[in-house]
């Protein structure tokens, strides 16, 4: 039996590797730290409580005595770190807690896996660190070559993290990867990302706020084709190297609400244009060829078939969003788009 930290296990990506990898792999057990912030929600892992495979601890990744005391308890054979503060527009108005977590986390958990034996180690990071392409060049792409060039507090947090994961590996011996991932969509995508804000919106007859024109494109991944990723990583990924991951699957921002609002049987009169995303980037695109050349890897889900999929789930699990839409989160909406 392999146990495997999950850190950032209650939130949308993390949730979606941690019933991946128990359904896929019968020989590993799933340890999840997550501190449930606003965007971890223990509703999501209920149903494996008590499952002997799997156990929740409540914890921060900043907290080092506690870090430490749990790699004390467990005997890791990996860590995967899905925990990080990761909304662009929060970072803009809070970027503090940003660089707390996801460059400090990452350097006691860093910390952690070297004072246990070097215990393997995977940063999951983000196409963001590539800054953003043009719009008048689809022939470009971000490769694991392209210089990391920021525009967010975010993604420089991001960027922080991965090259304190690399200096890790070069002066310590730390054995690391890196994995850096399109715009993932899904199940239990907490509704303040464009697709899940955009269903439930819509799903609550309220108007739909698409910043500037809507013409930024996204590169749009299935969560479970991700999951799928980071486990093939995890498996058969160099150590000390980095893998973009994505599926070529572009679309403008204004197609996709087009999509959702569609397969909703909706017409386009509760879209709203609003005031742009300060430093917005204009377009992310992934060359994926390491990671199919090297590991096989390839997006199995289609944008039709997945955004079909995800608009269904959040129509059978108003029980999972309704909550999550109701209390604190309303005030930061409200900060964020007034009453539209
Ligand atoms: P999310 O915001 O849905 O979940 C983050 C989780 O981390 C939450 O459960 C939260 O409670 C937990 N967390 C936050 N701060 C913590 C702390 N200090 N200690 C312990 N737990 C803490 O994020 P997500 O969309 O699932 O993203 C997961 C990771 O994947 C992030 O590192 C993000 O940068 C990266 N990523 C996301 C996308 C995407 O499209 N969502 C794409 C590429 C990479
Ligand atoms: O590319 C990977 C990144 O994708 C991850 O690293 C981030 O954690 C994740 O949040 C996501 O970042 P984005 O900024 O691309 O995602 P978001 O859902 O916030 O926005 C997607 C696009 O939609 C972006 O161009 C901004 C736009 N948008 C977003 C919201 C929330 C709108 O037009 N209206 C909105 O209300």
């Amino acid at each position: 039996m392999k146990t495997i930290l999950v850190t950032g296990g209650a939130g949308f990506i993390g949730s979606n590797f941690v019933y991946y990898m128990l359904r896929t792999h019968p020989n590993v057990r799933i340890v999840v730290l997550d501190a449930l912030t606003y965007a971890g929600n223990f509703q999501t892992l209920e149903p494996l409580l008590g499952q002997a495979r799997f156990r929740f601890v409540r914890g921060d990744i900043t907290d080092r005595a506690a870090v430490m005391r749990l790699f004390d308890e467990e005997r890791f054979d990996a860590v995967v770190n899905f925990a990080a503060e990761s909304h662009v527009d929060r970072s803009i108005d809070t970027p503090e807690v940003f660089l707390k977590t996801n460059v400090l986390g990452v350097q006691v958990l860093l910390d952690a896996c070297r004072a246990h034996g070097n215990v393997r180690f995977h940063q999951v990071s983000t196409d963001e660190v590539y800054g953003d392409l043009p719009l008048d060049r689809p022939d470009l792409f971000f490769t694991e070559e392209t210089p990391l060039r920021t525009s967010s507090p975010y993604s420089a947090s991001k960027a922080g993290a991965d090259l304190l994961t690399l200096a890790y590996y070069r002066t310590f011996g730390t054995p690391v990867t890196i994995s850096r991932c399109s715009n993932n969509y899904g199940p239990y995508h907490f509704p303040e990302k464009l697709i899940p804000l955009m269903i439930t919106n819509a799903m609550e007859g309220k108007k739909l706020p698409v910043y500037g024109e809507g013409k930024n494109v996204r590169d749009w991944l299935f969560v479970k084709d991700h999951c799928r990723a980071i486990d093939l990583i995890l498996q058969g990924g160099r150590i000390g190297e980095v893998y973009n991951v994505g599926g070529h699957n572009e679309r403008s921002n204004l197609e996709v609400v087009r999509a959702i609002l569609h397969l909703l049987g909706k017409d386009d009169s509760d879209i709203i244009f609003v005031r742009d995303r300060p430093g917005h980037d204009l377009r992310y695109a992934i060359d994926p060829t390491k990671m199919r050349t090297e590991l096989g890897w390839k997006p199995e889900t289609t944008f039709e078939t997945g955004l079909r999929q995800t608009v269904a789930w959040y129509r059978e699990h108003r029980d999972w969003w309704e909550p999550v839409k109701s209390g604190a989160y309303l005030d930061y909406y409200k900060a964020h788009y007034g009453d539209a």
